[in-house]
């Protein structure tokens, strides 16, 4: 059985002092919820305060974002070995960093290896645009994606990998996909591609989140779906009763 994981992806929001207050929202919110893992992941400036404010609450910590290299000379990035001080999770090949800041699916893949040496457990991202959903394509990328981000990751951490669908259409804009679409592509090209390098037991122990305008009115229909474990919450993610709301529609004690 998996677990399922709700993530809250705060973007480029939040300063310290908000972020601590969230985190505390979230926290009072959440007091004895069993069943799911729940992972906050603020910006770099808060993920020190947001640490201090989970406290000893099961509540995960991640990044958005992180460079492979360990150290040196790359201004402005973060590497693994200071994430692997601060958190446990890393948001990896967001589709908002392929977009606006040109990562790569290769990028990606080193990015993940880089994580997983260093005990992080990242979250990949994947999901095809507008276009391609349009030209019936959405297969052929997202299976394109799983590949080209496990390439050369060995069965013991590929175990680790969280992995994100989140059609691109669907993040930001209020249209969240159809629940069942959903399903049937992570078990045609995430389980299926992760069947076809690791074997169906990894496929199937794998978690595979949702993510695109998940809110806490439409979260009970993706979670009742077979292949969907959690989701990946972006702008519902930054109030704590939303965010609270959905992750106890996820772990079934609403
Ligand atoms: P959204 O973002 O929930 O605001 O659509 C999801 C994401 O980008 O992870």
């Amino acid at each position: 059985m998996r677990t399922p994981i709700v993530a809250g992806n705060w973007k480029m929001h939040k300063t310290i002092a908000e972020a601590v207050e969230l985190t505390r929202g979230v926290r009072r919110g959440l007091m004895d919820l069993t069943g799911v893992e729940v992972v906050l992941c603020p910006p770099f400036t808060a993920l020190a305060a947001v640490r201090e404010a989970i406290g000893p609450a099961h509540i995960g910590l991640g990044a958005q974002n992180m460079y492979f290299e360990e150290q040196g000379a790359f201004t402005g990035e973060i590497s693994p070995l200071m994430l692997a001080e601060l958190c446990q999770y890393v948001i990896l090949g967001h589709s908002e960093r392929r977009q606006f800041f040109g990562e790569t699916d290769d990028g990606v893949n080193k990015k993940a290896k880089a994580a997983l040496a260093h005990g992080l457990t990242p979250i990949m991202c994947v999901g095809e645009n507008l276009e391609q959903n349009r030209a019936g394509e959405t297969a052929r990328v997202v299976g394109g994606q799983v590949r080209a981000g496990f390439q050369g990751v060995g069965a013991t951490e590929a175990a680790r990998v969280v992995i994100a669908y989140e059609p691109i259409w669907a993040i930001g804009t209020g249209v969240a996909a159809v629940p069942a679409e959903v399903n049937r592509i992570i078990g045609l090209s995430i389980r299926g591609v992760l069947a076809d390098m690791y074997g169906e037991d990894l496929a199937q122990s794998t978690r595979v989140q949702y993510g695109g305008s998940v809110n806490p009115t439409n979260m009970a229909d993706f979670a009742v779906q077979s292949e969907i474990d959690g989701a990946l919450v972006g702008g519902a993610s930054l109030k704590a009763d939303g965010f609270v709301s959905i992750v106890k529609t996820v772990s079934g004690q609403t």
